[in-house]
């Protein structure tokens, strides 16, 4: 499968993902993932970019198409296709990467878009808590860990992300709204675009998500 899931910050994103990854056996290409990793490390990219990522705003077009294009080129999970999370936000980034699969006469085949209000989306982010080293995320109310603070995989310790403040949040949506809902109208245009109401239940969005990806919506 080829595929983008688009959407605003705590909109599901990287709660569906995981199970397409499954399902489809393809990678899961995380752009917000891959720079937290650049944090961690303490990079020089990694550095530059928690600024940008605690503000609210966006990495430089640039950084993240090449961070796709050598996952492409080298991680062997994507040979069984892909799940782009995150990524394309702006629609430079969508036209990198028509251009990206051009150059490798591939198509995209589904633009799903993850739909919701804003106003429901501070308690899903505030209420997060994340695996860092696997990306898994889990919530204080809505997605409980079996043991507190500790992912149920690795029983390592769930954090809470730096721009998970409602004031970050804020920030999120509006560059959300400013920059990457051009990205959404980019997609109408193809043909390719669909809307899942993201409102609901993740076990209802999943099922929703997987009747597009299946053809049956
Ligand atoms: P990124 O990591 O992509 O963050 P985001 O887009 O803000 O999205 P989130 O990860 O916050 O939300 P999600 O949709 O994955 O939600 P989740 O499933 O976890 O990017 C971070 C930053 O990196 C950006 O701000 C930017 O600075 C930079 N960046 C990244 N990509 C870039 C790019 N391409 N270009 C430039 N800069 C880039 O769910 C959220 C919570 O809700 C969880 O706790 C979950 O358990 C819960 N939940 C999920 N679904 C449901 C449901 N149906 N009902 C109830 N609760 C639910
Ligand atoms: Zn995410």
């Amino acid at each position: 499968i080829r595929m983008i899931l688009i959407g605003p910050p705590g909109a599901g994103k990287g709660t569906q993902a995981p199970k397409i990854k499954e399902r489809f056996s393809c990678c899961h290409l995380a752009t917000g993932d891959m720079l937290r990793s650049q944090v961690a490390k303490k990079t020089p990219l990694g550095r530059e970019a928690k600024k940008i990522m605690d503000q609210g705003g966006l990495v430089s077009d640039d950084i993240v198409i090449g961070m796709i294009k050598e996952e492409l080129d080298n991680n062997r999970e994507c040979q069984g296709g892909f799940i782009l999370d995150g990524f394309p936000r702006t629609v430079p980034q969508a036209e990198g990467l028509d251009a990206m699969l051009k150059e490798r006469n591939k198509k995209l085949q589904h633009a799903v878009e993850l739909q919701i209000d804003d106003a429901l989306l501070v308690a899903r982010i505030t209420g997060r808590l994340v695996h860092p080293a696997s990306g898994r995320s889990y919530h204080t109310m809505f997605h409980p860990p079996k043991e507190p603070m500790k992912d149920d995989v690795t029983g390592e310790p769930l954090i809470q992300r730096s721009d998970d403040t409602a004031d970050a949040l804020n920030k999120r949506l509006g560059t959300y709204h400013k920059q990457t809902a051009p990205v959404v109208a980019y997609y109408q245009k193809t043909g390719i675009w669909k809307g899942v109401d993201a409102s609901q239940q993740p076990g209802q969005v999943w099922k929703n998500v997987l009747d597009i990806l299946e053809g049956r919506d």
